[in-house]
């Protein structure tokens, strides 16, 4: 939520921050606004709307060059998507300047107490206190990182800040608090962002910054200290992807070529994972097998996709180890008092590895004494440094708000973990696991078998632009596929749309079924575990007769739905537990072209941002 770019060094800051903001737009998009030092003093810009509108601004009224900058692309929180609102904001004098992302939650008290001092204040945010604060701090030490201490310590609630002031012209000065903020190293410069992508151009040497810590930016290296002054510990890495993985490369949207990307994201998240005699070896997952074997529950906490993987995960651990496994969103999860121990493996999972839901949830569970292992995407980032372990995903770089190869690695690693799981405690590896593990190591292949049988879908979407509801169903691991269908179809479509588990449709959802009304139905193999085929199939002759247009989405040689079917995708063959790979990808196709058709903004719906740092 919010991007946040700061740069000190040698090139045009301007350029740099708004080269940086058009990486990071899809963390927020409601206003953006730059502030830069040239001439001893501070020049600023900013304009409610997408970052258009505020090069529209710069093109009409240009900013004096300066080689010290910071920028930003807001997610409203405080105060609506106004001008006055956007970031950066400044204090009276006009010579301190700050960008903000996370939420003050002690601003009102803050703001109160500056308007006693006589601070005039004029946006209804929670940031332009800091912008007061700081100046004030600054005139009574003369040091900006200080000055940056002193407030920090004042505030209570999530936040990564970044400053200049006039009076130090090759300085920026950073902050973080449960929130992301890396640093990269170039020669003779330095960049500060919420994520590596706004300066992957220029530089791959980053520099993790840890919880309450300030760093302070220059031309020839950083500085970081704790919010006391001491000095704090960093690590460095390299990121090991480059620019053009966070570029469009030909395609109109980053979901359509994150969709594109999926075999590879799935080879690339098994590599090394599983040798050629069917073992896997999960050295990142630091937990000794003789702690894993003593696991006697495991609690999996994530959100909105990735908790759709979360509910996969379930019946893939449950069915091959035996342990029983508990699927919760994270958000719900620390207010209800979970019962955990020591012997309790709590699995988080998640794409940007900064969801505040989920790492306040891991926080509550190892405070319980649990073990949190992460499934991540995101390097370096704060819910892999707070678990026990991590295990990463390696699906690259996720621009589009709607996850879709993101959800495929994740996937894979649980399937992985709880194989894993199953090898190291010994429960039912016999000849089933050994076919799962065969079939998940060359699953990249029928992913892409998918992917080029998919025009068929496109144009049964843009067949529905029109419609205002599609219902989703599924059963076993097709019910989050369902959910997962209907959740893309929400944010990008806009519609109303509604995923649920098939044995549930006579309770209630069926009343919904009228003339027309388009319904996904995700079919089971009819292998396997039969009974449910044979159930679901009875389930769209009942919809189908209450006049719903069904669209089928089942097994190549599924002979049997086939005179119910209005519309029938197929699918590859794939163990049972393994079809979310395969049937969830026609789904993310269907709400994109619907989207399309439907005008919207498919890497960036509304009111959305990519990576979620509020409760
Ligand atoms: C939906 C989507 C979101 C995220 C959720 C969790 O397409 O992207 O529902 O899955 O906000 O995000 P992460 O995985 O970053 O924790």
């Amino acid at each position: 939520m919010c991007g946040i770019v700061g740069y000190v060094g040698g090139q045009s800051a301007l350029d740099v921050v708004l080269a940086g903001l058009k990486r990071l737009e899809y963390r927020g998009y409601d206003s953006a606004g730059v502030a830069v030092l040239a001439d001893g003093g501070l020049a600023a810009a900013k304009k409610a709307g997408k970052l258009a509108n505020l090069e529209k601004e710069l093109a009409d009224r240009p900013l004096p060059a300066g080689s010290t900058g910071i920028g930003h692309t807001r997610w409203a929180t405080h105060g609506g998507p106004t001008d006055a609102n956007a970031h950066p904001h400044l204090d009276n004098s006009g010579r301190v300047s700050v960008v903000h992302n996370g939420i003050i939650e002690n601003f009102a008290a803050l703001r109160g107490e500056l308007a006693e001092r006589g601070h005039q204040l004029a946006s209804e945010t929670d940031t332009e206190v800091v912008a007061h604060l700081l100046a004030e701090a600054y005139s009574s030490c003369g040091e900006l990182a200080e000055a940056m201490r002193q407030v920090c310590r004042r505030l209570e609630g999530a936040f990564t800040l970044v400053a200049v002031h006039a009076d130090a012209p090759d300085l920026v000065v950073g902050a973080r608090r449960n929130s992301p903020l890396v640093v990269g190293i170039g020669e003779d410069e330095a960049f500060l962002a919420s994520d590596v992508a706004a300066f992957i151009a220029h530089t791959r040497e980053a520099v993790e910054l840890g919880q309450d810590q300030v760093v302070e930016l220059r031309r020839d290296g950083v500085t970081v200290t704790d919010f006391e002054g001491a000095p704090a510990q960093v690590r460095n890495y390299h990121v090991d992807w480059d620019a053009s993985a966070a570029e469009k490369g030909g395609y109109d949207y980053f979901m359509l070529k994150e969709i594109a990307e999926q075999p590879k994201a799935v080879a690339d998240t098994l590599l090394g994972r599983i040798d050629t005699a069917g073992v896997l070896s999960l050295d990142e997952v630091r937990i000794p097998p003789a702690v894993l074997r003593e696991i006697s529950k495991v609690v999996i906490v994530a959100c909105g996709t990735a908790y759709h993987a979360g509910m996969i995960a379930k019946y893939a651990i449950e069915h091959w180890t035996r342990i029983p496994c508990e699927t919760e969103l994270a958000s719900e999860f620390r207010y209800r008092d979970p019962i955990l121990d020591h012997r309790t493996l709590v699995i988080a999972i998640s794409q940007s590895g900064e969801t505040m839901d989920t790492l306040m949830a891991l926080r509550h569970a190892r405070e319980q004494g649990a073990r949190v292992l992460a499934i991540c995407n995101t390097n370096g980032s704060t819910i892999p440094r707070e678990s026990d372990a991590v295990l990463y995903t390696h699906a690259g770089p996720e621009v589009a708000v709607a996850s879709t190869k993101a959800f495929l690695t994740q996937l894979v690693a649980v399937y992985l973990v709880a194989l894993y799981l199953a090898q190291v405690r010994g429960t039912k590896w016999g000849d089933e696991i050994q076919d799962v593990v065969r079939e998940l190591a060359a699953i990249g292949t029928q992913v892409q078998q998918v992917l080029g049988t998919m025009e068929p879908v496109r144009e049964l979407a843009r067949g529905l632009a029109d419609k205002n509801t599609v219902l989703f169903l599924g059963r076993h691991v097709g019910y989050p596929v369902a959910l997962e269908g209907a959740l893309k179809l929400k944010e990008l479509a806009y519609m109303h749309a509604e995923g649920f588990a098939a044995g549930e449709l006579k309770h209630g959802p069926i009343a919904l079924i009228e003339d027309d009304v388009p319904v996904v139905v995700v079919v089971p193999s009819p292998r396997g575990r039969s009974v449910l085929h044979d159930k679901i199939v009875s389930n769209i002759q009942e919809i189908r007769a209450r006049g719903a247009r069904t669209i089928v989405i089942a097994e190549e040689g599924d002979e049997a739905v086939v005179p119910y079917a209005d519309h029938l995708v197929r699918i590859p063959r794939t163990p049972v537990l393994l079809q979310p790979l395969v049937s969830s990808v026609p789904l993310q196709v269907f709400a994109c072209e619907l989207a399309t058709a439907r005008g919207n903004e498919v890497d960036q719906p509304r009111n959305l941002a990519k990576s979620v740092t509020v409760e």
